[in-house]
């Protein structure tokens, strides 16, 4: 692995993955990032590499959707590696407007298998990042295994099993070679505050409302984001090809408990203003169409094949997160503001 393209890392687990590459593991060669910076990818999330680690670091802004562009990128930096995290990641927006999430989800990772076939000889991994929610909704008992059949509920899951079944029938038709990851609720540092985690805390740094969808008892397995990068990483070098690996936390939780472990830490450390605690800003409002019940995984496999374990306690991983967000005001407002944006659009005209 000399070459790596990395896809979609100036997003949220791109960003961790890449600051996790370069600084605590044993990858010594390139990584070429490319993001097409939609509203979800942030450049500045890796500012701190580009110098750092500027004769093995490069950023490309490019869409996956666009294959002349990709096709130019393999050939120009002699790719041998993908780990392939770019996608429409949130699941409200897909019920809004699907459209992009077919646009990149499928013909972006199409177009990148593409690539693929047409350098064939020398592609070392195609590692595909995909979701439990592929696997669709639990009832009480049971966890997703890496066999559970397919049932995707909303139109970002829907566009991500197809991503998955196009990285599946390259290796089986094409002998490319590939790895699967389908990993749970990934939480910490720069995550987009669209998602739960980031936009409770942010609202209840500013008193502001604590949207819960429906009763709140729906059912995540969260994993902090560095235990998901070295997981990944793992599976890329020590993963049979071909195979599919689930990760997760071992840590189901529903919504409203974490909405209320969040309000707790944040008492603790921000006064309040008014009222007693942040709990009362809870607010139980209408629920998601089609809102998975419940997730958990199942990651024996990667448990026993590769002796991996996540690190990161929720209690801790929690605090740490909501630590990050308060240390990192400059990048919370710049992107709440959309200031990021525009810094973008004027950066790569
Ligand atoms: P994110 O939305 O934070 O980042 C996605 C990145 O992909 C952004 O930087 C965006 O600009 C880029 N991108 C989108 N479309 C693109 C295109 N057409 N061409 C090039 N770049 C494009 O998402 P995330 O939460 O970091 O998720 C990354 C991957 O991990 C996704 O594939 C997602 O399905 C998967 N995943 C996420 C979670 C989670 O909890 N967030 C859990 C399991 C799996
Ligand atoms: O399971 C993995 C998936 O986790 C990833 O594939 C997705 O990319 C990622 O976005 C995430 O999907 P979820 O829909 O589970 O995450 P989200 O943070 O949007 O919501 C988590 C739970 O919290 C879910 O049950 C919906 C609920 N929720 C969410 C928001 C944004 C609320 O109750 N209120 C909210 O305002």
């Amino acid at each position: 692995m000399k070459n790596m393209l990395v896809t979609g890392g100036c997003g949220f687990i791109g960003s961790n993955f890449i600051r996790y590459l370069l600084r605590e593991s044993n990858f010594s060669g390139n990584i070429i990032n490319v993001d097409k910076l939609t509203y979800a990818g942030n450049p500045e999330n890796l500012s701190d590499l580009e110098n750092e680690f500027q004769d093995r670091y490069t950023f490309l802004k490019a869409d996956l959707c666009d294959p002349d562009k990709i096709a130019q990128i393999f050939d120009r930096y002699s790719i041998d590696t993908i780990c392939h995290f770019a996608a429409e990641s949130h699941v409200d927006r897909s019920i809004v407007e699907p459209d992009a999430f077919i646009q990149s989800n499928i013909i972006g990772t199409f177009n990148l298998l593409e690539c693929c076939r047409k350098n064939r000889d020398q592609i070392e991994l195609f590692h595909h990042v995909s979701t439990d929610e592929v696997f669709g909704s639990l009832g009480k008992d049971g966890l997703f295994t890496e066999t559970t059949p397919y049932s995707p509920n909303n139109p970002y899951s829907a566009s991500k099993a197809a991503s998955d079944h196009m990285v599946r029938a390259y290796h089986k038709t094409y002998g490319l070679p590939v790895t699967i990851s389908n990993c749970s609720n990934n939480y910490g540092p720069y995550q987009f505050p669209e998602k739960l985690l980031p936009l409770m805390i942010l609202n209840g740094l500013e008193e502001k409302a604590l949207p819960v969808y429906g009763d709140g008892k729906n059912v995540r397995d969260w994993l902090y984001v560095r235990d998901h990068c070295s997981a990944v990483w793992l599976i890329m070098r020590k993963g049979k090809r071909g195979d599919t690996y689930n990760i997760g936390g071992n840590n189901e939780i529903e919504n409203i408990k974490i909405v209320e472990m969040i309000c707790d830490i944040l008492d603790e450390i921000r006064k309040l203003e008014g009222i007693k605690s942040r709990k009362e800003l809870i607010a139980f409002v209408k629920d998601r169409p089609g809102h998975d019940k419940r997730y958990a995984i199942d990651f024996s496999k990667l448990r026993h094949e590769l002796d991996w374990m996540p690190e990161e306690s929720f209690a801790s991983g929690l605090r740490r997160t909501i630590e990050w967000y308060l240390d990192n005001t400059s990048w919370v407002n710049r992107v709440k503001s959309g200031e990021y944006q525009s810094w973008v659009e004027s950066h790569y005209r």
